[in-house]
């Protein structure tokens, strides 16, 4: 009897691997497979894996992703594309939570050359992720909002017809997680914004030849703005080879030719190719003139070009002096805003055009800088260098508790973090600062300290071209804090004459102007911007009610007045640019709220604007912005 029953259980499996193994197989073109990506950075041999996935929801799959044994259901499977957020529109308390998700994409390679080598590569999946070619696993991953790229084994590969790729997506977070989530007391999911699960943004397959050029680092110095600028290209190639190759990288920036030396480089191993050059007078890049110098990269395997890779960068100058931000010499008074890539039907899985359209919404409202709670897209990225918004770019370190803090592993993987933006995001004129974190305790321990020290080290050795920064909950009782020192910039988040704060010490609006002054006091040598102010608005009402577009008019008004009032100040963003999706039960201050939406914004969720637009707008457009 026990033979028969393991014998049956046998070819169930044997039966599910059969059906594994051997898809039917449609044509590439059919595969959606298109050649480039959706942004102008990278390789000539990048290929998008669009066009139709599978995906199915796997509620029943409670267990964490430890060692996961691959079984792949046969049914339930729906049609899909990628980018994309499974839970969009589902706004109830489990979609917040998060659950288990696959996705299948059946493709065939573009080239099917057994020297080729080949790589995927997932722009943003949030949040645990395991990847399986075939049935047999090539990774796995932890995190959203940055890049990161699966070697795919020829064991795994199949060059001669269809392969299958099988991604299981976790989007259950915990405390210790970036952003982390939890339950209130009243058992509600938490969370700042919507705990959209999937692959949020676009999946590539990468073919390599011999050589990959994994990373390139773009580094302008510029002393001064009148200065010549020397910039460093640094190409770094990777070896898929077996045995050491003669390796040799040319380029351009703008239409100076760079000049690398050859070397040989090692089977497996990565060489490192510097060139310089000097811009006598450099076509500077600021919000009001984005100049870019295109940069283009070739390389050569003993002489045959292998890959060739494209970028675009700009030549600024970034300095504090005396406690203010100076952008090519000038002293700025930055005003902006900040966002979520959501959107009302798809979430955060935008495409090209929903990402345009939210850097047009900014340019329209005047601004200079925007911020996001985590790395932004690099399509949004590259729309900013070329339309000219500078950006605070920040890592989902949101708001975390001190006892996650205390950690040794919550910290090195913040600071992990921390890495993993300036590499994926230096080559951006846009990119002025790079944020450690967003409202950490307001009266930091050594656990909070410790992590300051260690990501801003970590962010300047990697680049020590930007300053860095992190955004603190503006409480006047949290006084002066020795542990912002390795820190250069303090963004401040405000939020007075709308959140009471901790024992009402927000609630009198006029407090905002004293408190400005005593953090001036506090950091004399640091740049100060206020990263956050914004007030709730949902309906037509009196000017003394929360929650009304009047009251919104006049928050506004009155926090941009008290700004313009102090000239050292570097910028003020607010709070938010869009409406978006926070979670179940969100109120925000709002008497009346409209839960899950966060109604701060200055444009409706689909984008119409509430009067208060027109008050911004008509401010920073008044200002001088990036000074004289
Ligand atoms: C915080 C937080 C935001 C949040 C805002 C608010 O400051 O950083 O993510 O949306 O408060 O309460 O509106």
């Amino acid at each position: 009897m026990h033979n028969r029953r393991q014998l049956a259980r046998r070819c169930a499996f044997l039966a599910a691997f059969a059906l594994l193994a051997a898809p039917v197989a449609p044509s590439i073109a059919a595969d959606g497979i298109t050649r480039g990506g959706t942004t102008f950075e990278g390789a000539n041999t990048r290929y998008l894996l669009g066009g139709d996935w599978l995906f199915r929801l796997d509620p029943g799959d409670v267990g964490l992703a430890q060692n996961f044994q691959y079984q792949e259901a046969a049914d339930g499977w729906t049609p899909t594309t990628v980018p994309n957020a499974w839970n969009a529109g589902d706004d109830s308390p489990p979609s917040m939570t998060g659950t288990v998700g696959w996705y299948r994409k059946d493709f065939r390679l573009p080239d099917t050359r057994s020297t080729m080598d080949w790589i995927v590569r997932f722009e943003s999946v949030n949040y645990r992720a395991e990847i399986w070619l075939n049935g047999k696993r090539v990774g796995r991953h932890t995190g959203a909002f940055l890049p990161f790229e699966l070697r795919l084994t020829n064991r795994a590969l199949r060059r001669d017809g269809v392969n299958r790729l099988v991604v299981r997506v976790d989007n259950r977070r915990g405390p210790g997680d970036f952003p982390p989530s939890g339950f209130s007391s009243a058992g509600d999911p938490t969370g700042g914004w919507w705990n959209y699960g999937g692959l949020l943004r676009e999946v590539y397959l990468r073919r390599v030849d011999k050589l990959d050029i994994a990373n390139v680092l773009v580094r302008p110095r510029l002393t001064c703005a009148k200065c010549p600028a020397s910039v460093l290209t640094r190409v770094n190639v990777r070896s898929f080879a077996r045995r050491k190759t003669r390796v040799s990288v040319s380029g351009t920036f703008g239409d100076r030719r760079l000049r690398f030396k050859t070397k040989t480089v090692g089977g497996g191993r990565s060489g490192v190719f510097d060139a310089k050059v000097k811009l006598r007078r450099p076509r500077l890049w600021s919000p009001a003139h984005p100049r870019l110098y295109g940069v283009r990269l070739t390389v050569r395997a003993g002489g045959r070009k292998v890959q060739s890779y494209k970028l675009r960068t700009g030549v600024r100058s970034l300095k504090i002096t005396g406690g203010r931000l100076r952008l090519n010499g000038k002293l700025v008074h930055l005003r902006g805003t900040g966002l979520h890539e959501d959107d009302k039907q798809v979430g955060f899985a935008l495409d090209n055009a929903r990402r345009w359209a939210l850097v047009a919404q900014a340019k329209e409202l005047g601004a200079t800088v925007i911020r996001a709670h985590y790395p932004l897209h690099p399509q949004i990225h590259e729309l900013a260098d070329r339309r000219g918004l500078l950006v605070w770019s920040e890592v989902p370190v949101y708001n975390l508790k001190t006892s996650q803090l205390k950690r040794s592993v919550v910290r090195r993987l913040a600071v992990k973090q921390v890495e993993q933006n300036v590499i994926a995001n230096r080559n951006h004129p846009s990119v002025f600062v790079w944020s450690i974190a967003n409202e950490l305790s307001s009266r930091p321990g050594p656990a909070q300290h410790s992590y300051i020290r260690r990501s801003a080290k970590r962010a300047k050795r990697l680049d020590p071209t930007r300053p860095v920064g992190l955004a603190i909950n503006g409480y006047p009782a949290a006084g002066c804090r020795g542990q912002y020192g390795p820190l250069d910039i303090i963004g401040v988040n405000n939020y007075f004459g709308w959140y009471p704060g901790p024992n009402n010490q927000l609630l009198d609006r006029n407090g905002l102007g004293p408190y400005l002054d005593q953090v001036r006091k506090c950091y004399r040598r640091k740049a100060i911007i206020v990263t956050e102010f914004g007030a709730e608005a949902n309906r037509a009402g009196s000017v003394a009610e929360k929650g009304t577009f009047e009251f919104q008019q006049d928050f506004v008004r009155f926090h941009l007045a008290v700004y313009a009032s102090k000239p050292w100040l570097s910028g003020a963003l607010y709070w938010a640019l869009r409406e978006f999706r926070v979670r179940p039960g969100w109120a925000g201050g709002n008497p009346l709220p409209s839960p899950p939406f966060h109604t701060k914004g200055l444009l409706h969720f689909d984008g119409a604007k509430k009067p208060a637009w027109f008050d911004a707008q008509a401010n920073f457009k008044a200002t001088n912005q990036l000074g004289r």
